[in-house]
């Protein structure tokens, strides 16, 4: 299967974004990757759930929205009701992931974990029959245009030979300094997240290179 390309719009001019979500369509993009910051998570405040329902109504493509925020719980519902197609918790940021998961589930969306380059990869082992979605950081969250960590790509390995055992049918995406640099080490990823490397360029040409 060739590889899902998911635009960060992180990356994308926010004063035009339904011209840059027909483009990145037009270029090929599968998805639109959506990230959430809420300033307590991490150290960055981006947008909410009124941009999210925005999105929705011009995007052709399923939003695939990143959440980098404390107690999703409270905001889940909201976010699904918006819009949101996939929607990733990250585990640390909430006292029961499993719980989340499942109530992500429960509304309608697809649920997805993921975790921060710090975390230990076995923290999400036991989550993975709750998601379609294991998103993988090779940045540290909170910014775009950051390098890639290749001393997370062990965690890539490990998440699929844990799918392959336990014969999920979960995605395995990749987020943070993706680019025809890196790809090299994503041969085993479903679906690559990139912001800075398709909207600083021909977005055509950044999506054809990074399905290979
Ligand atoms: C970082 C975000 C990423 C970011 C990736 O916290 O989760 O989605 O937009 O940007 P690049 O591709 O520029 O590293
Ligand atoms: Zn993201």
């Amino acid at each position: 299967m060739s590889k899902l390309i998911a635009p960060s719009i992180l990356s994308a001019d926010f004063a035009n974004l339904e011209k840059e979500i027909q483009a990145v369509t037009a270029a090929g993009a599968d998805w639109l990757h959506v990230d959430v910051m809420d300033g307590h998570f991490v150290n960055n405040i981006t947008i909410g759930v009124p941009v999210v329902a925005s999105l929705k109504k011009v995007s052709q493509i399923p939003l695939d929205v990143h959440l980098m925020i404390e107690k999703p719980e409270k905001y889940i519902r909201q976010f699904v009701q918006a819009g949101s197609d996939y929607l990733t918790i990250h585990v640390e940021s909430t006292e029961n992931p499993a719980e989340v998961l499942k109530e992500i589930r429960r509304l309608g969306a697809k649920p997805g974990i993921t975790l921060r380059p710090r975390t230990g990869v076995e923290k999400i082992l036991p989550l993975l029959p709750l998601v379609d979605l294991v998103l993988i950081m090779t940045v540290e969250p909170g910014f775009g245009g950051q390098e890639f960590m290749t001393d997370q790509v062990v965690k890539i390995e490990k998440i699929r030979a844990e799918i392959n055992n336990q014969k999920l049918n979960c995605l395995i995406e990749v987020d943070g300094g993706v680019s025809d640099k890196t790809l090299h080490h994503l041969s085993q990823v479903d679906v690559l997240v990139a912001g800075s490397y398709v909207f600083k360029q021909d977005y055509a040409q950044a999506i054809k290179k990074l399905k290979g």
